[in-house]
């Protein structure tokens, strides 16, 4: 397994360029399977998460062709296979989002059930619930889901019992082949929710309401295609501005969008730093000043985003006074606790929250790496820390971060790649 090593006592200074979006990507790379002709999407990240969805559009038959300039070129007009194998649903999850579009084109799915993973149970229920209340049939059978429908998917309303992205995406792609009108009630609000549904009608589909709670979609018979450039990715532009919050530095992202961010960034003013930003950037300026501890609760979109929290849990790690983190959207997600324990961080966890109590100093240790946003923690961590830090299992940073190292290169850090 790939290492980090990483020297501490860094500052971050200086000016980077923000990817592509790892969560829009991926529902987007699914949605193709709803067109008839072909489509291209830009700005795709270069990310082991997207090469994995490219792996499974292959595995269906798609013909994909990706250029160097993070431009895919995809026909769907045949599929090979209705089966999203075992092996590519294990490695990613977010291998379920085929089911909703190619059950709606094709009238049959057949996705490997998904487990849990290292942050919860993460069930499936409300994505099954939605699709059978559509028409569908579904049986679940030697570890497989395994959808059918005769004739279209019939429109209708769908009230989700909790707010999933994943469920919205999914019933929102088989809403868009389907007879009628589907309105998808208490849905996801998240950003990348509102460029799938950009995307769709872009390609031929008619959806309105993204980004509120209420999401209508009025089913069009085909799709043709067409071109998409997928959004900013604000977890990634958001995890940069974290460092430097944690090494007392300045850091500008550019290519960003400070309207997907209000919460994040409210949260970064608390902690004392500034915060600038224009049309398409976001600096974040501590001048030289260690980080006031900040109280945050996770919650779905516009609130604080369950995909931040590891890594303000390490700036409180070395902040000035006591913040408490508490996680309310995933029941196991507080994994990089005992790790940046292990680099000296005073950390108590409580049920789902963490009293973070900060610490002058951090040290360098080794630490594992356990899930994508933890990983991330764990690198601002070991930035920060005094001597050499070790971060084992950085499979799971390379799902989400597109050069990780040469963008903190770009910053100041001294950090690089050991390949076992
Ligand atoms: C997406 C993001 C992930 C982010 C998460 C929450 C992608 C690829 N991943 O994951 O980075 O952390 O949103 O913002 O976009 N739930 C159910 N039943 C279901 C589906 C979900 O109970 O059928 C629950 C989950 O267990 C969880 C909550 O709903 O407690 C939110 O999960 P969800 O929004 O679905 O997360 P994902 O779409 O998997």
């Amino acid at each position: 397994m790939d290492k980090l090593i990483i020297q501490g006592n860094t500052c971050l200074q200086g000016e980077i360029w923000a990817s592509g979006s790892k969560n829009a990507a991926l529902p987007i790379l699914a949605a193709v399977l709803l067109c008839q002709g072909a489509t291209t999407i830009t700005n795709l990240p270069q990310l082991q998460d997207v090469t994995t969805s490219i792996e499974l559009l292959g595995a269906l038959g798609v013909e994909v062709s990706v250029n160097e300039h993070h431009r895919v070129e995809v026909d769907a007009r045949r599929l090979s296979s209705l089966t999203a194998p075992y092996d590519l649903v294990r490695k990613m999850r977010a291998s379920i989002l085929v089911l909703g579009p190619m059950l709606s084109r094709w009238g049959e799915a057949n996705v490997s059930f998904p487990g849990g993973c290292a942050i919860g149970s993460r069930p499936v229920d409300i994505h099954l619930q939605g699709l059978r209340a559509m028409g569908a049939k579904i049986v679940i059978e030697d570890g497989f889901i395994r959808a059918t429908s005769s004739g279209r998917l019939v429109g209708c309303n769908i009230s989700m019992h909790t707010v999933s992205v994943g469920a919205t995406e999914n019933l929102m792609m088989a809403a868009a082949l389907a007879q009628g009108t589907t309105v998808l009630e208490n849905a996801a609000r998240e950003p990348e929710i509102l460029d799938l549904a950009n995307c769709l009608n872009g390609w031929g589909a008619q959806v309105t309401g993204a980004g509120t709670r209420r999401v209508i979609i009025e089913g069009v018979e085909s799709m043709p295609g067409g071109f998409h450039r997928v959004m900013p990715d604000r977890i990634e532009i958001a995890t940069y501005l974290a460092a430097a919050a944690a090494t007392r530095g300045r850091v500008r992202v550019t290519g960003a969008d400070p309207a997907t961010l209000t919460a994040v960034l409210a949260k970064f003013g608390e902690t004392g730093a500034s915060i600038d930003f224009g049309e398409d950037w976001i600096e974040l300026d501590t001048q030289g000043r260690r980080p006031l501890a900040v109280n945050l609760t996770t919650a779905p979109y516009p609130g604080f985003p369950t995909d931040m929290q590891a890594q303000l849990t390490a700036v409180n790690a070395i902040a000035d006074g006591i913040g408490v983190v508490t996680e309310t959207i995933f029941e196991n997600r507080l994994m990089q606790v005992q790790e940046l324990r292990r680099m000296g961080a005073d950390i108590v966890v409580d049920g789902n929250s963490a009293r973070v109590q900060g610490v002058a100093r951090l040290q360098g240790a080794q630490v594992m790496a356990s899930d994508l946003r933890a990983s991330a923690s764990l690198v601002i961590a070991g930035m920060v820390a005094d001597g050499q830090t070790c971060v084992d299992e950085i499979f799971h940073i390379d799902r989400g971060y597109e050069c990780i190292e040469e963008k903190l290169h770009q910053l100041g850090a001294q950090i690089k790649r050991i390949q076992n």
